[in-house]
């Protein structure tokens, strides 16, 4: 992988896992791979848009973060599992002097998670929830009494600050969201976003499935480039989020 922005250079390893290195404290970090034309999914997934080099940016991603906070449609259309010691990313993140396991984190205003999803058993980190006062109490009883960590973080709508705030509480202070659409764009519209890790793939997809942002935003979100790198003709760009809503 080569580095075109900040000072060209080729990178290992090493210089790649310094490349996506947050300073210590507290962060939210969003990672997507898109198309140049905004589209997020070939045919309802986002693994058509990908690269061995996304692939290794993702796991990178989930390697350096304390925790993998996903919304419930990304969780089951991208069939997600908890993060295993055995996994690349296990080994990676032991490679990288970090625990070997990191909590899923999903979020659903209605606790749409079932008791037998593969996030709920089996997960050595365990599988948090985060929902609202709305959200069914047989269906968050029972997700609870199957080992999940249920946050109540609003009432009608999910506090994203608020579940930030509680995922802290429980050290996990450098929380990589993995979208989809929807708590992308909630999550600017919070203003909780720091930095964007946005892949973007040499192609072109047209405006079926889903894009980048699942909705309007209230303002332009001013971003400021940090990084791009190249690989393949995949562009690995990261930015700063400055401002919110
Ligand atoms: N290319 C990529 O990098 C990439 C990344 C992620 C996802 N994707 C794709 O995007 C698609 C999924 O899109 P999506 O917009 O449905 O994804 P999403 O944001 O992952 O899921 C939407 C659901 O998550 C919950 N949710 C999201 N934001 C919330 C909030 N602020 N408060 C409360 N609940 C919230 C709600 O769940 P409940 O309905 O359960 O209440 C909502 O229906 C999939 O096809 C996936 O493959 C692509």
């Amino acid at each position: 992988m080569r580095r075109l922005l900040p000072g060209p250079a080729e990178l290992d390893d090493a210089g790649l896992v310094e490349a996506y290195r947050l300073p210590p404290g507290r962060s939210l970090r969003v990672n997507f791979v898109a198309s140049l034309d905004g589209a997020v999914t070939v045919d309802g997934r986002s693994g058509g848009l990908g690269s061995p080099g996304d692939e290794r940016v993702f796991r990178l991603l989930r390697a350096l973060s304390d925790a993998v906070l996903v919304g419930s449609g990304t969780a089951s259309a991208e069939g997600y599992r908890p993060i295993t010691a055995d996994s690349a990313v296990g080994r990676l993140r032991v490679e990288l002097g970090r625990p070997a396991t990191a909590p899923v984190v999903v979020v659903s205003r209605r606790a749409s998670l079932a008791p037998d999803d593969r996030l709920v058993a089996g997960a050595v980190s365990p599988t948090v929830l985060i929902t609202t006062g709305t959200a069914d109490p047989g269906r968050r009883a029972a997700l609870a009494e199957a080992g999940v960590r249920v946050l109540v973080c609003g009432e009608d709508d999910v506090d994203l600050p608020l579940a930030l705030d509680r995922l802290a509480g429980l050290g996990l202070d450098q929380v990589l969201c993995e979208g989809g659409p929807q708590l992308f764009r909630a999550a600017l519209r919070a203003g909780v976003v720091d930095d964007l890790a946005l892949s973007m793939a040499p192609s072109l997809v047209g405006p079926a499935g889903a894009r980048l942002l699942g909705g309007e935003l209230a303002d332009v979100v001013p971003l400021e480039l940090r990084q791009v790198l190249e690989e393949d003709g995949m562009l690995f760009t990261r930015y700063g989020v400055r401002a919110a809503r």
